[in-house]
Formats: structure tokens, sequence, C-alpha cells
């Protein structure tokens, strides 16, 4: 057992904490928002990741996990502190770099006195190639003189809907470090998982994460360039992929055409790496083209849709069902759904939209949507219904009961969940991605 800190309660803090707690870690997580840490000790979650809320209850229960504000509290004694907090995307693209190092300020400042042997730093947060030695010089700033303390670098591969399971199951654990002992120990504490462990130096373990989510971004962006040359050629892009995955060196599981990429990761981690690169002026053609792609992919989307009303969306009604980023997370953070609903709405149109756990999400960032009770509702008087994000919920509707509750019948399938034939038979005009 041992005493860890973790600094940030986001989906990635929150679930490292926790996760760490249930192995049997006494653990105390730390934010600066005050009211998530008061829901959090009533055991609340601050955000929907299936099963994370019984884990909290479970653990807090215990005594093994806490939550509070106080750096002091939560640094005092521990042999290991996680740093999870955000590194948005800057105005120019850049990783922010602000919460950042306010962690490590606050770390260096609440570090008791003398520890027994140096306190392990483990970065989790993405952050940009040679973070570990800034995180170390700006702790050692602050410290008491002779307080001693290691940098390890932890990148975390977890994936928003999956987080926990991800994070007991994970395909690796990448440590960085450039003391070979402190990766080492925290390797320890992984050791229950049973994981494949890469113990190597700082700045490798730190571009590890960065390269990982560029190429499943690029897998995407490429099987939507895919698409768009298969919609103008007559060919079907999910039959391309299926003949694609039989060849065992592709794998067929990203390579799934639709709205393209968003969420709180992989956009704003490949601006970083591209930003990242153009410093060092290693011209990043890949990174830009996936970027490009991306975007041209919702706007494509939106296209589609305005023509399948006939070239105009002006005081059409149109239903959306999904808003969140993704399956399984209440995370609007770079939804495609953002960029469509807006367009739609500056072109005239009216929303109406159902998603299972992010609407109220969503209120941050769209307004003038009416929000529904259930899918049926998004497509009551529709001229146009959107699919947007792939919720398990979305694939067996009623098909008959959802066409008869629409003024139209355009169907515009955002992730090809839709079978184009049964659509056909139900009545709907169907379009997805990449599908002639
Ligand atoms: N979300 C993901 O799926 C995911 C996956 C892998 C890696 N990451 C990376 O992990 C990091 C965290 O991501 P997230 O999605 O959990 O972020 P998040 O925005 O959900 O949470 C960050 C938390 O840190 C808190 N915080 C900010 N400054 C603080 C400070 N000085 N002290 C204490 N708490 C502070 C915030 O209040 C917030 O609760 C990012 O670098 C992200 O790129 C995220």
């Amino acid at each position: 057992m041992s005493k860890i800190a973790v600094i940030g309660t986001g989906y990635v803090g929150l679930v490292t904490g926790t996760c760490f707690a249930d192995l049997g870690n006494d653990v105390v997580c730390v934010d600066v928002i005050e009211e998530k840490v008061k829901k959090l000790n009533k055991g609340i979650s601050p955000i929907y990741e299936p099963g994370l809320e019984e884990i909290i209850g479970r653990n807090l229960k215990a005594g093994r996990l806490r939550f509070t504000t106080d750096y002091e509290k939560a640094l005092d004694g521990a042999k290991v502190v996680f740093i999870a907090v955000g590194t948005p995307e800057s105005p120019d693209g850049s990783a922010d770099m602000q919460y950042v190092q306010q962690a490590a300020r606050s770390i260096g400042q609440y570090a008791p006195g003398k520890a027994e042997q140096p306190l392990i730093i483990v970065n989790k947060s993405t952050v940009p190639i040679g973070t570990g030695d800034l995180v170390g010089q700006l702790i050692r700033k602050e410290c008491p003189a002779g307080f001693k303390l290691a940098v390890v670098s932890n990148p975390e591969f977890l994936r928003e809907g999956q987080a926990v399971f991800d994070f007991l199951h994970p395909d690796r654990i990448v440590l960085g470090s450039e003391e070979r002992w402190a990766g080492e120990e925290v390797a320890q504490l992984y050791e229950p998982l049973g994981a494949p462990v890469m113990v190597t130096d700082l700045r490798t373990a730190e571009m590890v994460k960065y390269a990982s989510n560029a190429l499943l971004a690029t897998y995407i962006s490429f099987i939507n360039e895919i698409a768009l040359i298969c919609e103008k050629m007559g060919a079907d892009v999910k039959e391309v992929v299926r003949g694609m995955g039989y060849d065992k060196r592709i794998n067929a599981q990203f390579l799934q055409a639709g709205v393209g990429f968003g969420g709180s990761c992989f956009p704003k981690d490949v601006k970083a790496l591209a930003h990242m690169a153009e410093k060092v002026s290693a011209t990043p053609h890949i990174l830009n083209s996936v970027l490009t792609v991306n975007q041209a992919a919702r706007d494509m989307f939106t296209e589609k849709v305005v023509r399948m009303l006939g070239g105009s969306v002006k005081g059409k009604k149109i239903g959306v069902l999904g808003l969140s980023f993704k399956a399984d997370t209440d995370d609007m953070r770079e939804s495609p759904s953002i960029d469509i609903i807006r367009s739609l709405q500056e072109q005239g149109a009216e929303v109406q939209a159902f998603d299972p756990v992010a609407m109220e999400a969503s209120r941050a960032s769209l307004v003038g949507v009416t929000y529904c009770a259930d899918p049926y509702e998004a497509a009551d008087g529709a001229d146009a219904l959107l699919l947007i994000t792939a919720w398990n919920e979305f694939k067996q509707l009623d098909l008959k009961r959802l066409r008869d509750a629409m003024r139209g019948s355009v169907f515009v399938d955002g992730r090809n969940i839709y079978d184009p034939i049964e659509m056909r038979d139900a009545g709907f005009t169907y379009a997805g991605v990449g599908r002639s």
C-alpha cells in the first residue's frame, strides 16, 4: 500500500485516483474546483464514465479515497504524486501549460520538508516534449532547500467511455525518467494489472503519447479521405474496410468513416505535435493534412444535409441523434456535433436534439437547440434526421416509428451504423458517409 496524491480530478485524474484506491492504495485527489470536490466526497461523479461512480463510492466507504482542495493535506506522507491536469489547446495550437505549471508550483510550495526518500512526481497529463524537465525545475524553485524529487513521465492512453476498463486493462504502461529507480518504483504500482511495462527516458515517453494519438487520428482522416473517393466513384467504404481488414498488416478497428474525430485529445494533440514540429523546422506534412481532412469531414457532412434538403435548410426542422464526441461519454469538447449544428443554425435551420447523457454538457457550447426526451421526439416533425454519435441505443431504433414521426424523409448517418437497404425499405431517403 502506497500513499498517492493525484492532482486534477478530470477524466484522467479521477479514474487514476479511484482505480489506484481500488487496488488497495491510500489515495488523496486534489482539485481547485471546490464544488467538484464536495460532490466527489459525497460519492457523486462529476463526469459520466461507466462504472466509475460505483468504484468511487466503494473506496470512499473503505477510507482509501479522499478528495480535497488542500495541497498540503494531499501531499502529506505521499510517496508518489500524479499530475493529471488539463493541457488544452492554446490559440496558436500549442498545448496550454498553465495548469501543469500551477500544479508544479503548488507541489513545490506544499511539499513536506525532508522526506525519507525523494518524492516521485509522475506526469500523466499529455505534455510537450521536455515538460518533465520543466516540471522538475518549477517544483525545485518553490520547495524547501534540500528537498529531493524525481520526475517520471507516464502518459495515459485510456479512452473516455471505457476509462475504468482501460485503466485496469492497459495494453502497456509507458514510464520515462532520467532516474531509472523512480520509473521502476512507479512500475510497482501498476504491477497488479499485469500489463507490459516499458521504462525509457523522459522525452521518449512524452513522445510515445503524441505519436500514438497522431497515428490514431491519421487512421480516421485516412479512411475519411477514402470515403470521399468511394462516394464519388460508387464504392462502399464499409465494404472496402472489411476487405482491407483481412490483411494482417492492417488494423481495421480505427478505420471507420464518419464525421471525423473530436474530443479533448486527438484534435489538440495533433495540433500540439504539429506546433512542436514547426518550432524545430520539421515540417509536419501528414499532421497538417490529418487536421484539414478532419475539418472537411464535418463540413462535407453539413453540405450533404443541405443538398439532400434541396439546397437550403432555411426554415427546416432538423433532428439530431447524439451530441457527445463519441458514445458512452458526456464529453462535448471538440464534438463534431457543435460545428455541424452551429452551421445548420446559421443557415436558418431549427435544431432539436437528443443525447442519452450529453444534453446538459452541450448547453455550454450550443444555443437555441430544443432538447428532446428520446430519439422519437427528436424525429417529431423533422424534415431531416442526423445521426452524429454512435450510441448503442440508436442501433436498434423502431425505424417505422421514427419515419412516421418525421415530416420529411431525409436521414443522414454520420457514423454508418444503419444498413442503407433497410433504411430505404423503411421509407427514408438515406445517406451515410462514403457509401454511394
Ligand atoms: N480525457 C482523456 O480521454 C485523456 C486520455 C489520455 C490523456 N489525457 C490527458 O490527460 C490530461 C487531463 O485530461 P482530462 O480530460 O482528465 O482533463 P479535465 O479537463 O477533464 O480535468 C482536469 C482537472 O484538473 C483540475 N485542475 C486544473 N488545474 C489544477 C491545479 N492547479 N490543481 C489541481 N487541479 C487542477 C481541473 O479543475 C479539472 O478538474 C490532459 O493532458 C489530457 O490531454 C486525457
